[in-house]
């Protein structure tokens, strides 16, 4: 009987090495009922009072599974910043539950909502917010040198790499093209390694050449670096890099589409565009 060949050697791929340093509490484990990276239950965010009041979501129920990039859709007014910085833990809800990795953010005070925006949730902004006066590099890091943590050398590189920006680190912003500052600020998002990813229109400041550069990059760190993203859209091309699209209206999810492709999403656009987005 021939000897047992050698057990093959863990791969060091990053998907690998991130999954591995994934918190191992939540369910990550792979199981078909895992965790969703997020979700909100039951999310109601009313603005103003009285007269004033706007209903902007109205009882969302929504999940994002964990190494899926999702597209959020919907008309303007329709709520889609609104769901991304409520889920986020960036403005507070009315009612309703959000979770970030099985955490209720409901259950926790203001430092622990801090931290865990800080560790858990990145967000990419239409406008890139970058820092002028830093170059690139120092963007990148700025978050965890914050929170007093020092990057990792390997998953920095992994990153800067995916994001091909490796020979523009000691560029400032201003040095920098439309589509590079924007892949700074996704670079920024991922480094953390955080179970989630928001990006609110994040190439609606861009032409459509940068746009697809950082959608490509979005799309790599779901594919390579195993990140989940959730990104606001109204290009149907740039929803069709998406596994998912979620379509919501008048602070409702009204339909979702898997795999789409990208006259099949303008086709469902057409749909709720032509409701009129009657606001409340
Ligand atoms: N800070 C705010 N105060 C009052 N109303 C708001 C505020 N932010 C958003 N809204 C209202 O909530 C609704 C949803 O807005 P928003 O989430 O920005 O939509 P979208 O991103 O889909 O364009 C709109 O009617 C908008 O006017
Ligand atoms: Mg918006």
């Amino acid at each position: 009987m021939p000897p047992t060949p050698p057990a093959p050697q863990p791969s060091p791929s990053l998907r690998s090495s991130r999954s591995s340093r994934l918190p191992g509490a939540t369910g990550v484990a792979g199981a078909s009922g895992a965790e969703p990276a997020a979700r909100a239950a039951g999310l109601t965010k009313v603005y103003g009072t009285g007269d004033h009041q706007v209903t902007a979501l109205d009882e969302v129920t929504v999940e994002f599974a964990r190494g899926r990039f999702t597209a959020v859709m919907g008309p303007s007014g329709s709520g889609k910043s609104t769901l991304m910085h409520c889920m986020a833990g960036l403005d507070p809800v009315t009612s309703g539950s959000v979770r970030i990795g099985g955490v209720e953010l409901a259950s926790l005070n203001e430092r622990a909502l801090t931290r865990l925006r800080r560790d858990k949730v990145g967000f990419v902004f239409q406008g890139f917010n970058l820092l002028p006066t830093l170059t690139a590099a120092e963007n990148i890091v700025l978050p965890l040198r914050l929170a007093g943590r020092k990057p990792e050398a390997a998953w920095l590189a992994a990153v800067t790499g995916t994001v091909g920006l490796a020979d523009r680190l000691g560029h400032r912003p201003a040095e920098l093209s439309g589509g590079q500052q924007q892949r700074v600020a996704v670079a920024r998002a991922l480094l953390s390694r955080p179970e989630i990813v928001f990006a609110d229109e994040p190439t609606g400041n861009l032409d459509s050449r940068t746009g697809a550069e950082v959608l490509g990059f979005l799309r790599d760190s779901v594919r390579e670096l195993g990140q989940t993203v959730v990104m606001v859209t109204h290009d149907p091309v740039a929803a069709a890099h998406a596994d998912r699209v979620v379509f919501l209206a008048d602070g409702r999810v009204v339909d979702e589409l898997h795999e789409p492709a990208a006259d099949a999403v303008l086709a469902r656009m057409l749909r709720f565009e032509s409701r009129g987005g009657g606001h409340r």
